[in-house]
């Protein structure tokens, strides 16, 4: 807790999803800390937030990789407290067909979009058993939980996040901590606006509601998973999606 505001951190903040995930957490009351990789980016990002009335505190690492995810939340504990909530949310896409798939482009979405999700829980989790207190939210995807051409590397780690989740969840179940994923479809990010347009149109042809969905709409869920009010949600997976993918 800072200043008697929970702690929230989001991971990959500074994109579509991460901003509004900031926004909203702070309207409902939260202390947010935003996780970025990239510093100019950063720093426009922050500049614009401030000027929209929102002061977030900021953290850079890679969440890729351990050893920058480690020293960010030893800093971030260090500077502010104990992260009472943690957003994974970071994320990348590097589609294209499995036959011409490289080993980078499929090393990199894993270690961004799966191992990211390990990185920034293993160091928030003892932290939060200790006080008894925590809330972990994934953001996993439609597309790790149906197929989806030109996506087997980011398909196999938004999957691999509900295995994760389901696992880590039971584990400190018992322990005030609840761990549970988001799955969006097709949101009006930048990442899905860089989707070729005729590939887009088919997709958004095939959503029953027939648009994308607006970053907020994943925002309010997040705060909602994040609230007191949701202890006892875990292991669970909700999908917003406009009904592409429903069973
Ligand atoms: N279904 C069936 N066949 C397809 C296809 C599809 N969706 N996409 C391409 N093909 C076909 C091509 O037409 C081509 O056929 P021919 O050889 O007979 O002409 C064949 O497959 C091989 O295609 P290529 O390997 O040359 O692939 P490409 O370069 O044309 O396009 C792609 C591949 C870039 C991955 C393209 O399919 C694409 O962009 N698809 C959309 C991927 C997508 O939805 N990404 C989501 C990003 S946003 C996100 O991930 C957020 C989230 O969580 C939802």
């Amino acid at each position: 807790m800072k200043d008697g505001k929970y702690i929230a951190l989001v991971t990959g903040a500074t994109g579509g999803l991460g901003t509004d995930m900031c926004r909203t957490l702070a309207k409902d009351g939260y202390y947010v800390v935003a996780n970025y990789r990239t510093d100019n980016k950063a720093e426009e990002w922050h500049a614009k937030m401030k000027e929209e009335g929102f002061d977030f505190a900021m953290a850079k690492a890679d969440v890729s990789d351990y050893h920058e995810v480690e020293a960010m939340m030893e800093k971030i504990q260090e500077e502010h407290g104990v992260i009472d909530v943690l957003v994974n949310n970071a994320g990348i896409t590097r589609d294209g067909s499995f036959r011409k798939m490289s080993f980078e482009n499929w090393d990199a979405v894993i270690k961004s979009n799966l191992y990211s999700a390990f990185n920034c829980t293993r160091c928030v989790i003892n932290p939060m058993i200790d006080q008894k207190y925590g809330r972990i939210i994934n953001i996993s995807s439609v597309n790790g939980q149906r197929a989806q051409f030109g996506q087997a590397n980011y398909s196999a780690a938004k999957a691999g996040m509900h295995g994760f989740t389901k696992t880590v969840a039971i584990e400190v179940a018992k322990l005030g901590i609840t761990v549970n994923t988001i799955s969006p479809g097709y949101i009006g990010t930048d990442m899905v606006m860089a989707v070729p347009q005729e590939y887009r149109d088919k997709i958004v042809a095939n959503i029953p509601m027939g648009r994308l969905g607006g970053t907020y709409e994943v925002a309010h869920l997040v705060s909602f998973l994040a609230s007191k009010q949701a202890a006892f949600i875990t292991g669970a997976n909700y999908e917003i999606n406009g009904g592409q993918h429903v069973y």
